[in-house]
């Protein structure tokens, strides 16, 4: 049944069901706020295994956006000073913020493999799916 599911259990079936369905997303998951911390914890991700499972916020593109509020498209990750690179295969990455009533609790990131492959309708799209993912919190 439906209710009987966990929110993680939920949140993998997002992150499998985006990795599989878009051809450049290669790792998708979501890093929330670890309680009073300054920092990010990793959640349910589809993907390759990854060693940053505690990102300090204002470290690498998923610490920048715990601060800034603001969604960060990342077109070449080469070309980033402040990166945090989980596989030498990614090239790009977008990180989207989610609101829950307002206040920044997480993010969904996503990693690809295929140089500059983000557009604007991957914001959209991935705001609307932070959305939906806010309301079963
Ligand atoms: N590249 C991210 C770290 C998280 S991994 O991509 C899963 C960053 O710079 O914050």
């Amino acid at each position: 049944k439906d209710s009987d599911k966990t929110v993680d259990s939920r949140l993998q079936v997002v992150c499998e069901l985006l990795r599989k369905s878009i051809p450049y997303y290669d790792w998708v998951g979501f890093y929330f706020k670890n309680g009073d911390k300054q920092e990010l914890k990793l959640g349910p991700y589809a993907g390759e295994p990854t060693d940053h499972t505690i990102i300090p916020f204002g470290k690498g593109i998923c610490g920048q956006v715990a601060i800034s509020n603001e969604n960060f498209v990342v077109p070449d990750v080469a070309a980033q000073d402040n990166y945090i690179a989980c596989s030498i295969t990614v090239k790009s990455e977008i990180v989207i913020p989610l609101f829950l009533n307002g206040e920044n609790i997480g993010q969904i990131d996503i990693d690809s493999n295929t140089p500059d492959p983000f557009t604007e309708a991957d914001e959209r799209f991935l705001e609307f799916v932070n959305q939906k993912v806010a309301e079963i919190l």
